[in-house]
């Protein structure tokens, strides 16, 4: 044996018998909700200050259960990776990817930086690339056209290219990239890949072992599936080399990330939500094993509906980048001596109901168990139209359609699932949910509310 297994790092993280010893035996990373650490005299302070003995100083700097959930991170995302990983946590996912793209846009190493990214992205991501890089700062976006064609990749790459972008899978297309291949782009170049791998998990695709250099989450979604808090992760390889870009940066970023930019800019997540993620994030293969057999099952239910024009989800073969998810996305330590390793697609689905943007609402509408809300990966199933809702800043049919219906499949149970879906495809009696009521599926729970 080489070492814990993913599900036994997520579980212990680096919290150990010995750290119990020093929290009074406590079976739990405490959570250290307190902004400062004190010191017993003016030296310690210097010396903890100057990085010579182990202490945190200061929240921004640094905390214990922040800490716990970084080391954590490392350890799922960096599994099997054959080098050193290291991450930093942040307050959101969208901070973690400005964490991780600002320091590769100084002009102090060239002239007027460019980035080559796949526009298959998540709305707020284009915004950032878009309008704060773009229109603020003058950085010129070249969103490539296929994100498919990693010869589309490489026309758009010249010298004062910073990095490679792309989110894997996508939301909402749930559309891969071939790592491997835009990996062998990036090492050409002498530039970073970087790829957001939310959708995935470290549980069925970790990219550092595929070739990618820095890696970002949003921990919002499926690692903090209970829907306490927000969060985000930026992890990278040790030994990073990029053109131009000082050693300093490369050679631990994610430390160099926690010692620099986010203590100087202030992203850093707070201790309590760090708590309830590492709470969250200890039964991420089992959760999402459960959630993605789930959303193949809804996935294939879709699909063999007439009703239904088109669905959207890598674990069907009709999928574009079905062959890529093969290829990638396994659930982790499922092989072994005597049996397979078995893939799993994740999640995240998209459907586009017969009868355009007006059945796509009335799909959303009618559903009773699903909850409409702009979140995924939360172990209570979720249904927006990416259109109105999560991508509506980007406008527009391309490349999100305006009567896609995307669900993120948690972990009730899936005929339930089906059976919500079901009613909601083929009620034809009523004009409106609110004006009938809930539907037979699902009695609703009177609740006694307080206002
Ligand atoms: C793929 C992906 N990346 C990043 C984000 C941003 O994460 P957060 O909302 O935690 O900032 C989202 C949010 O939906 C997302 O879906």
């Amino acid at each position: 044996m080489t070492g814990p297994r993913f599900a036994t790092l997520a579980v212990r993280g680096s919290y150990n018998h010995e750290a119990a010893a020093h929290n009074l035996g406590s079976l739990g990373e405490p959570a250290y909700l307190a902004t400062a650490q004190h010191f017993d005299s003016a030296e310690t302070m210097r010396a903890t200050a100057a990085g010579e003995r182990e202490g945190w100083v200061y929240a921004r700097r640094g905390n214990p259960t922040v800490g716990h959930l970084e080391d954590t991170v490392a350890a799922l995302e960096g599994y099997q990776v054959d080098a050193e990983v290291s991450a930093a946590v942040t307050t959101t996912g969208m901070a973690a990817i400005t964490l991780a793209t600002t320091p590769f846009l100084s002009t102090a190493v060239g002239a007027k930086p460019n980035i080559v990214a796949s526009p298959a992205c998540y709305g707020s991501t284009v915004m950032v690339f878009d309008k704060r890089y773009g229109d603020e700062r003058g950085v010129s976006v070249r969103w490539v056209d296929d994100p498919l064609s990693v010869d589309g990749w490489e026309r758009h790459i010249d010298e004062d290219t910073r990095f490679l972008y792309a989110e894997s899978p996508s939301n909402p297309m749930v559309q891969l990239v071939d790592i491997p291949a835009l990996a062998e782009l990036a090492r050409w170049a002498e530039i970073p890949l970087i790829i957001d791998a939310t959708l995935a998990t470290p549980a069925l695709m970790r990219p550092l072992g595929l070739g990618a250099d820095i890696v970002v989450h949003s921990l919002t979604k499926a690692a903090g599936a209970s829907g306490r808090s927000m969060g985000g992760a930026v992890i990278a390889r040790h030994g990073l080399q990029f053109r131009g870009q000082p050693a300093e940066m490369t050679t631990n970023f994610a430390g160099y990330l926690r010692s620099g930019p986010m203590r100087d800019m202030g992203s850093v997540l707070s201790p309590f939500n760090a708590w309830t993620l590492l709470a969250d994030i200890r039964e991420l293969r089992a959760r999402v094993d459960s959630m993605s057999t789930s959303a193949l099952r809804v996935a294939e239910y879709l699909a063999n509906r007439s009703d239904v024009v088109e669905v959207f989800y890598p674990g069907l073969p009709s999928h574009r980048t079905h062959h890529l998810a093969k290829r990638d996305m396994w659930l982790v330590d499922s092989g072994g001596p005597g049996r397979d390793a078995v893939n799993r697609f994740g999640f995240l689905l998209g459907f586009r109901p017969a009868g355009g943007v007006p059945a796509a609402h009335r799909v959303m509408d009618r559903l009773d168990l699903f909850w409409r809300a702009n979140n995924l990966g939360q172990v209570k199933s979720t249904v927006t139209i990416p259109a109105i809702g999560t991508h509506q800043q980007i406008g527009g049919d391309e490349p999100v359609p305006s009567d896609m219906v995307r669900l993120s499949v948690g972990l009730e149970h899936t005929d339930d699932l089906i059976e919500d879906l079901d009613q909601a495809l083929t009620r034809r009696d009523v004009a409106g949910r609110r004006s009938t009521g809930p539907s037979e599926a699902m009695p609703e729970i009177a609740v006694d509310r307080v206002e």
